[in-house]
């Protein structure tokens, strides 16, 4: 089988002779014959390198929250990287940034920028273990917080291998992690009310952290249930828990102040990634004083790239973009109606189907009557979901072709590409029914 050109899977054999899997990151494999190469992008579009084009709903796994190859940030880091793109010293470009993050995002009072998501969170796990002298780390099933040994745990596994809920078995998500690390993870399922607080009654004393993304950003989009949030903040400020929100999806997306500010949500860190500088490579840990001074006094974090011009200057040109134009709101209307449109063609078709997240980041479950962990997503439709996708891809409308991945929007994306979006799954669900 092969969904993409000619090009495309010659690129794939050549590629695959040098380097693992032919991609650079194993999420980007699909399978042979069905994997995307890519040649550009423009706001809401990418063409792959066989000229076809596509409606992006990828966004680049989130970061793309303006459009790709956009204008006003692209001439920023122009300018910034023609004065020199790496010092490793300190500038002014990126104490203003900064600034503008600690008021944008609630809570956050000071700011250490890294490259990567999983950079931010390695990180965020190192200050929070250091500051309460703990070592164990608490997170929840199909979270993902990057490819660090730390967390990959219970984040793609087979359900089975995760053994009762009650008592859940942390599963490995790769070979190579060291065995010890087990001693160290605690796991659970996500809205799990009772077993969260049944766990913090036994061992809240001695966890060092628990790390949550805010809805499952990496597993449908599986929003938090009312009150999981509030109670995961009360607890760990019982038990002198630090609380990290991965935010690395969610941070400047779903609010211009990330989850924090959707949910009135005060954690002790936070890390940032993704849309905070619209694909480039840029990210941060942020949090309260408190804590985040005890970077430099015995606790190290730092790194040659932290303050890359062009992730730098690519944030300072989003972030401002956010405050002066009506971004989120845009792609809030936008994503709304295409959420909305999604469900009527699965409900007009007869097809159960939960929608979960947010406008600008969402996903759907199909075949199911309610969602809210890994275990019930696990339950769903997923191949038939999958053949809509690659359905969808060969008339040009391209969601991730995994299942756990949401739908990102942009705020390039035009009211006439949901329509086109629209009519793509109007039809193609119509054919799935027969
Ligand atoms: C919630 C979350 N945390 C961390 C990461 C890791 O980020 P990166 O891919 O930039 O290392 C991801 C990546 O998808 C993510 O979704």
């Amino acid at each position: 089988m092969s969904l993409f050109g000619a090009k495309s899977q010659s690129l794939q054999k050549r590629a695959q002779k040098v380097i693992p899997l032919g991609v650079n990151s194993n999420f980007r494999y699909w399978g042979e014959g069905i994997t995307p190469y890519v040649e550009r992008g423009k706001g809401a579009y990418m063409w792959d390198v066989d000229g076809k084009r596509y409606i992006d709903y990828r966004m680049a796994f989130g970061p793309i929250i303006l459009g790709h190859a956009y204008d006003e940030v692209d001439t920023k880091v122009f300018e910034e990287i023609q004065k020199g793109s790496l010092f490793a010293m300190t500038g002014e470009l990126e104490v203003a940034l900064v600034e503008m993050m600690v008021e944008m995002c609630p809570g956050v009072e000071m700011v250490r920028l890294a490259c990567s998501g999983t950079e931010a969170t390695m990180h965020a796990i190192r200050i929070a273990r250091a500051f309460t002298g703990r070592d164990i780390i608490l997170k929840f099933e199909g979270n993902y917080h990057g490819f660090h040994d730390h967390t990959l745990w219970s984040t793609y596994a087979p359900i089975e291998a995760y053994g009762n809920a009650r008592s859940p078995i942390p599963v490995p998500a790769s070979s190579g992690i060291p065995k010890t690390m087990r001693e160290n993870i605690i796991t659970l399922p996500f809205n799990d009310f009772e077993g969260f607080e049944r766990m913090m009654r036994s061992f809240g004393d001695q966890i060092a952290a628990v790390i949550t993304e805010p809805c499952q950003g990496n597993c449908g989009a599986i929003e938090p249930k009312p009150g999981f949030l509030e109670l995961i903040r009360q607890r760990t400020t019982e038990h002198g828990t630090i609380f990290i929100l991965d935010e690395v999806k969610t941070g400047f997306r779903i609010a211009s102040g990330g989850a924090q500010e959707y949910y009135n949500l005060r954690p002790d860190l936070a890390t940032y990634a993704k849309a905070l500088g619209n694909g480039y490579p840029v990210a941060a840990i942020g949090g309260r004083a408190e804590i985040m001074s005890i970077i430099g006094k015995g606790v190290s974090q730092g790194g040659t790239y932290t303050n890359n011009k062009p992730g730098v200057a690519a944030a300072y040109a989003t972030l401002s973009l956010l405050r002066e134009q009506p971004v989120l709101q845009t792609i809030a209307r936008r994503g709304q109606r295409l959420m909305d449109g999604l469900k009527d063609i699965f409900e007009d078709n007869g097809i159960p189907v939960v929608m979960s997240g947010y406008p600008a980041m969402f996903s759907f479950a199909l075949g199911v009557d309610g969602v809210s962990c890994q275990r019930d997503w696990s339950t769903s439709e997923q191949d038939l979901y999958l053949s809509l996708v690659e359905k969808a891809i060969e008339r040009g409308v391209m969601p991730d072709h995994d299942a756990r991945e949401p739908w990102f929007l942009c705020y390039s994306h035009s009211d006439a590409d949901i329509d086109e979006t629209l009519n793509v799954y109007a039809d193609i669900v119509k054919e799935a029914k027969k």
